[in-house]
C-alpha cells in the first residue's frame, strides 16, 4: 500500500484536531483500535478460551520489542507496567555502597531524577550535570570519577528535545565498568536504536509516545550479563523457572528478563502495542525518523521567521529529535498554550515554552495549519 494510502487509513483523525503531541500521549492507529475492539469482542463471547493464543501474541510482541532495539535474544526484553516502574526496577535493584554516585543531566524527567534521588539514603550521590553545551555526552563523561557506578540518561529530553550520542557515553561506560541506563520512551518509535552499538545495560520507554501504543504497557531491556546484578524486588507466579507449576513450594527466579514480571500480564495491552509495532514495522524506522526529523526541520525553519521567538531545544542538527520547544518574547507561554489547545493545536507546555511533536503521519499541511494559528493567536 502506497505510504500516504497507509497514513489516511491508519490516522483518521478529526479534521479541526491539528496533534503536535506525540512527546505527551500518541493518538491509536486504526488497527490499535481494532485490535482492542477484537480483544473485547473475544473476551465477552468466549472469555480466555484462547489463553494460548494470547501467550503467543505476546511472545510476538517481545520479539517486535527485540527488533526495534536490535536485543541480542527475546530473553532480555521484559515487558512492565511503564518507563518509571522500570526505571525505578533498577534504581532499588543495584546494590550501592555508601559513597558510590550516578550521573546524569540536568534535563531529565522526574521518573529518571526521582529513584535515583531516593538512593541518598543510602549515601549514594545524584550528580545532575548541566548538557546544554557543543557535547552533552564529554559534560556528562567528565563528570564521572572512579565511585561513578551508573549513569542514566534519556536518549532524547521530554523538554528541550536534545538527543545525545549514546554511544559515545556507552563505550566510556563499558570501558570504565559503570553501568549505562537509557530512558529511551522520546525516542522509541521515532529515531533508530541500537542497544548493542549503544552498549546499554538498562533500556526502557512506555507504549503510548513515539511507538503509538496504549498507556501501561512498557519495554525494559536488560543486557544478560548485568542483569543478574539486580537485586529482586517483586515476587510472583510469573518470573519462576518453572511457571505454571502452582504446588512447587520453593521457587528459582528465571534467568531472562521474565524475572521482573512478578504476575499476570497485561493481555489488553500486549494486542494493543503488537498492532501499533506493526505499524511501525511496516513503515520502517529508517522513514519514519527521516520524515520526523525532516517535519521538525519544517518547523524550525517557519518558527525562526517569528518575531521574538526563541528556541529552548537546541536547533543543531546532530542533537535534532522529534521535539522542538520555543519561547516568545513578551508572550505568557501557559496562556499561548491554552490558546492553542482551544484552537485544537494539541500540544504541550514544558520548560517554559511551547513543544510541538509531529511524528512521521502528521503532513506539512497540518504543520502549516498550525502555525497558521499560532501566528493568529500571539
Ligand atoms: C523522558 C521521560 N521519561 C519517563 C516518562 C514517564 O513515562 P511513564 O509514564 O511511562 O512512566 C516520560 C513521560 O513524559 C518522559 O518524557
Amino acid at each position: 500500500m502506497l505510504i500516504h494510502q497507509l497514513i489516511t487509513q491508519e490516522f483518521p483523525l478529526d479534521e479541526n484536531i491539528f496533534y503536535l503531541n506525540h512527546a505527551a500521549v500518541s493518538p491509536w492507529p486504526l488497527r490499535t483500535a481494532n485490535a482492542v475492539k477484537e480483544f473485547a469482542e473475544e473476551n465477552t463471547r468466549v472469555g480466555a478460551r484462547n489463553y494460548l493464543a494470547w501467550q503467543k501474541k505476546e511472545i510476538a510482541l517481545r520479539g517486535q520489542l527485540q527488533r526495534l532495539i536490535n536485543a541480542p535474544s527475546i530473553d532480555d526484553i521484559a515487558l512492565l507496567k511503564n518507563t518509571s516502574e522500570a526505571l525505578s526496577v533498577v534504581a532499588e535493584g543495584v546494590n550501592w555502597q555508601p559513597g558510590d554516585n550516578i550521573v546524569s543531566s540536568n534535563e531529565e524527567f522526574p521518573s529518571n531524577r526521582f529513584p535515583w534521588l531516593a538512593q541518598a539514603k543510602k549515601g549514594v550521590e545524584f550528580r545532575e550535570v548541566d548538557i546544554a553545551t557543543e557535547s552533552p555526552e564529554q559534560a556528562v563523561i567528565d563528570a564521572c570519577d572512579q565511585n561513578t557506578r551508573l549513569i542514566t540518561i534519556s536518549s532524547v529530553q521530554f523538554g528541550t528535545g536534545r538527543r545525545v550520542d549514546l554511544e559515545m557515553i556507552g563505550e566510556f561506560c563499558s570501558s570504565n565498568n559503570i553501568l549505562f541506563c537509557v530512558d529511551a520512551i522520546q525516542s522509541l518509535g521515532a529515531l533508530p536504536f541500537d542497544v548493542q552499538s549503544v552498549n546499554a545495560d538498562f533500556v526502557m520507554a512506555d507504549a503510548h509516545k513515539w511507538m503509538l501504543g496504549p498507556e501501561g504497557i512498557a519495554l525494559f531491556y536488560s543486557k544478560a550479563a548485568t542483569r543478574n546484578l539486580l537485586e529482586l524486588h517483586q515476587f510472583g507466579w510469573h518470573m519462576v523457572i518453572d511457571i505454571g507449576n502452582y504446588d512447587v513450594k520453593d521457587w528459582q527466579a528465571t534467568d531472562t528478563a521474565q524475572r521482573f514480571e512478578c504476575g499476570s500480564p497485561n493481555m489488553l495491552g500486549v494486542h494493543a502495542f503488537a498492532a501499533s509495532l506493526s505499524l511501525i514495522e511496516e513503515v520502517g524506522m529508517k522513514d519514519i525518523s527521516k520524515t520526523i526529523i525532516n517535519n521538525v526541520s519544517y518547523l524550525i525553519d517557519n518558527l525562526r521567521k517569528i518575531k521574538g521567538l526563541s528556541f529552548i531545544s537546541s536547533v543543531e542538527k546532530s542533537q535534532r529529535s522529534g521535539i522542538v520547544t520555543f519561547n516568545i518574547e513578551g508572550k505568557n507561554m501557559a496562556d499561548t498554550h491554552s490558546k492553542l489547545i482551544k484552537n485544537n493545536v494539541i500540544c504541550a507546555h514544558r520548560s517554559g515554552g511551547i513543544r510541538f511533536s509531529p511524528h512521521f503521519y502528521t503532513g506539512q499541511n497540518r504543520i502549516d495549519e498550525s502555525l497558521n494559528i499560532l501566528l493568529s493567536i500571539i
